[in-house]
């Protein structure tokens, strides 16, 4: 039977060390970095608000306060600018905190996405909800989440958002074997975390958004009570939609718009430059810049 309940709270997980972006990372979150002026946390908030969720809870662990002091007040700095005439900045900035209802939860120890979201699990209390990682960033008219989201209405399932990789790629995604059953639109099969370019069934990945119905959370409970199946190991989303695949169907959506891997340097150096192309500010002079520059 399709649910079709109306999905009104996302999970951003956001508890990864950022490693590539070392010494960058060492003190502040990898989700903190600019894209010219506005971290990328914001823009994965910002999906989620014009998809029309007002909830978002981030699962965030140590050393992640700066993502929590983003999206609060911040008195004096409001203050300051209102003082000095900039009206203009503040309106901006008040807003961010105003976006939403934020509520924090920390996942103590790096055991995976999936032991991410049971982190999370009992502030959805039996609800489908969003799911988005932190570095995925999508340039798109319609956002991705609600993109899925009207895949959810139709069919009542979980929903994931899907992107043809390079086959040199798709060591670093979860890749689907999935039937194509209309547009854009896939039914999943299969579904195989990082595989090796021998072993994908596919050149279809799964980037990091995704719509989940409850019984996703009733799995990855499950799966961590088998120490044998994932031991001493990280407990992945990947892992509990596999299984949820036993008993019910899941979706794919090969989404629109132009998605930056954020969690990498190449995909955040083109995600800064394709911004800065469109910044109102510095458009003209970069523009300039780049026509200049001898490579
Ligand atoms: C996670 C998922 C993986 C997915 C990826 C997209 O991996 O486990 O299936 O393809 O996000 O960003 P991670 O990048 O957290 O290792």
């Amino acid at each position: 039977m399709p649910e079709n309940i109306k999905i009104k709270k996302a999970i951003i997980a956001v508890a990864g060390f950022g490693t590539r972006f070392l010494p960058a990372t060492k003190a502040q979150p990898k989700e903190m970095l600019p894209i010219v002026d506005k971290p990328v946390v914001q823009f994965i908030v910002e999906e989620v608000v014009r998809s029309g969720i007002e909830n978002i809870i981030f699962v965030t662990g140590r050393g992640k306060h700066a993502i929590e002091n983003h999206f609060d007040y911040s008195i004096e700095l409001e203050n300051a600018l209102k003082k000095s005439g900039k009206r203009h900045i503040y309106e901006e900035i008040k807003k961010i905190s105003d976006m939403a209802n934020f509520v924090y939860t920390r996942q103590k120890e790096a055991r995976g996405n999936g032991d991410a979201l049971l982190v999370a699990s009992h502030m959805v209390a039996g609800e489908p909800c969003a799911v988005l990682f932190g570095d995925d960033l999508v340039d798109s008219k319609k956002p991705v989440i609600k993109q899925l989201m009207d895949v959810y209405q139709k069919y009542g399932a979980s929903v994931v958002a899907l992107e043809k990789v390079s086959k040199k790629d798709v060591h670093k995604y979860g890749i689907v074997k999935a039937k194509k059953i209309g547009g854009r639109l896939y039914k999943i099969e299969g579904i195989v975390e990082k595989p090796e370019i021998g072993r994908a069934p596919s050149n279809l990945a799964v980037v990091g958004k995704y719509i989940i119905t409850p019984d996703v959370f009733e799995i990855l409970e499950k799966l961590k009570k088998m120490p044998s199946k994932w031991g001493g190991k990280e407990l992945g989303i990947t892992d509990a939609l596999r299984e949820l695949l036993k008993t019910r169907p899941i979706y794919g959506l090969e989404f629109e718009g132009t998605r930056y891997d954020c969690g990498s340097k190449i995909g955040f150096l083109k995600a800064i430059v394709d911004h800065a192309l469109k910044h109102s500010e510095v458009k003209d002079e970069f523009k300039n810049y780049l026509k200049n520059k001898k490579i």
